[in-house]
């Protein structure tokens, strides 16, 4: 008996119903930049592909205007129309195309899942990949199949074929440039990926703002291609919105799953003001990609370090001892991404976001002290 007169503890009923492979995770945990180092100096947190960029000062002024003003008595526009409206004219969705709003692109990706999730059904993604693809097959209780890519991070064609011959899976994720290995895959091998599967292919575009290529404007061309995109790379990772564009017959099954006010208002009044003029997303996605040039060219120089280059907002390199580079990064108080362990081919890889020239010149600094192996 418990105290409240419960016949079991909490532990010994969790253990009873919640699933064992959920019982087995532990909860993603966001890396803060706080303790450790030499206290008193800022941090620099590059690990987690955030524009660093602060909003120019009219935008700032346009967005809070718009926040004065909304309703917080009312339930937002549940299909939220306006955001829908501003997207389509700013950021060229093809005529004709749905598109359906999430908290983030991160709840469209479980969106997805859990809507094709039937018993057996099979999630496939190349891998190394983002890892949201695993996690939300594993919470949709669904299997997931990965396929490695080749150790020069291409697509395997052959293999993915071969594994959608073989698996035929409900959904087919590929993110295009891929998350952490920073590539575009070859357009014709996605063209063989969205040929061969038998259900949907999802082309999760989170770092297009930053890529020379795009499938945005050939998604009515093919009836099982869904396309993802997010505003939070591009300056917006705050006010999580994510967009899928596809035929509106996928969207029209998707959104039953929507829960009805899954954007709020909030969200949906800010994403109006800062999308009315897009020219500080360019702007800003100029500058990170004119650093991320800078970046690659100076850790380049280094010794003992091989930079892998990238169609994202981050920089990728392979060194001789990825944890001792981290750790002497963040001894510096520098925060990165210590990809070594994640996957047999990211053995000594490490993901560092594009920051500020300022917070770029620091990385630039603490890695030429710390890059020959010692
Ligand atoms: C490939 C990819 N897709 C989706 C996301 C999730 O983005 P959002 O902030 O829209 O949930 C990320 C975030 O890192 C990502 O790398």
């Amino acid at each position: 008996m418990t105290d409240s007169g419960h016949a079991f503890p909490a532990e010994e009923i969790i253990a009873r119903v919640v699933r064992p492979e959920i019982r087995g995770l532990s909860a993603y945990v966001v890396a803060k930049a706080d303790g450790g180092g030499n206290a008193g100096q800022p941090w620099t947190k590059i690990d987690a592909m955030e524009n660093p960029y602060p909003l120019p000062e009219a935008v700032q002024a346009r967005m809070s205007a718009a926040l004065s003003r909304v309703a917080i008595n009312s339930y937002p526009d549940g299909s939220g129309e306006g955001v829908k409206r501003s997207l389509r004219s700013a950021l060229g969705i093809p005529q004709g195309a749905g598109i359906l709003l999430g908290n983030g692109s991160d709840e469209l990706i479980q969106l997805i899942v859990s809507a094709l999730a039937k018993p057996g059904a099979v999630v496939l993604a190349p891998e190394p990949s983002f890892v949201m693809y695993r996690m939300d097959a594993l919470y949709a209780a669904t299997r997931f199949v990965g396929v490695p890519l080749s150790p020069d991070f291409s697509l395997d064609r052959d293999a993915m074929l071969a594994a959608i011959e073989r698996e035929s899976p409900a959904v087919v994720f590929i993110a295009y440039p891929n998350n952490p290995t920073g590539n575009l895959f070859s357009e014709r091998d996605i063209e063989a990926v969205v040929a061969a599967s038998p259900g949907l292919v999802v082309i999760d575009e989170a770092y297009s703002a930053f890529a020379d290529a795009s499938f945005l404007d050939r998604v009515l061309e093919f009836p099982n291609l869904l396309l993802l995109r997010t505003l939070s790379k591009v300056g917006m990772a705050g006010v999580r919105l994510g967009y899928a564009v596809a035929n509106p017959a996928w969207v029209t099954q998707l959104n039953k799953l929507r829960q009805p006010y899954n954007v709020n208002a909030f969200t949906q009044a800010a994403v109006e003001a800062l999308l009315s003029d897009t020219r500080w997303i360019a702007e800003q996605a100029a500058a990170i990609r004119a650093e991320r040039a800078r970046v690659e060219s100076a850790l380049a120089g280094l010794p003992d370090v091989r930079v892998h280059a990238t169609q994202t907002n981050f920089v990728l390199a392979r060194v001789n001892d990825a944890t001792r580079i981290f750790d002497g990064l963040k001894a510096r108080r520098i925060l990165i991404k210590n990809l070594h362990g994640w996957h047999p081919l990211l053995e000594n890889f490490l993901r560092i976001t594009v920051g500020t020239p300022a917070e770029n010149d620091r990385l630039i600094a603490a890695l030429t002290e710390l890059a020959p192996s010692p």
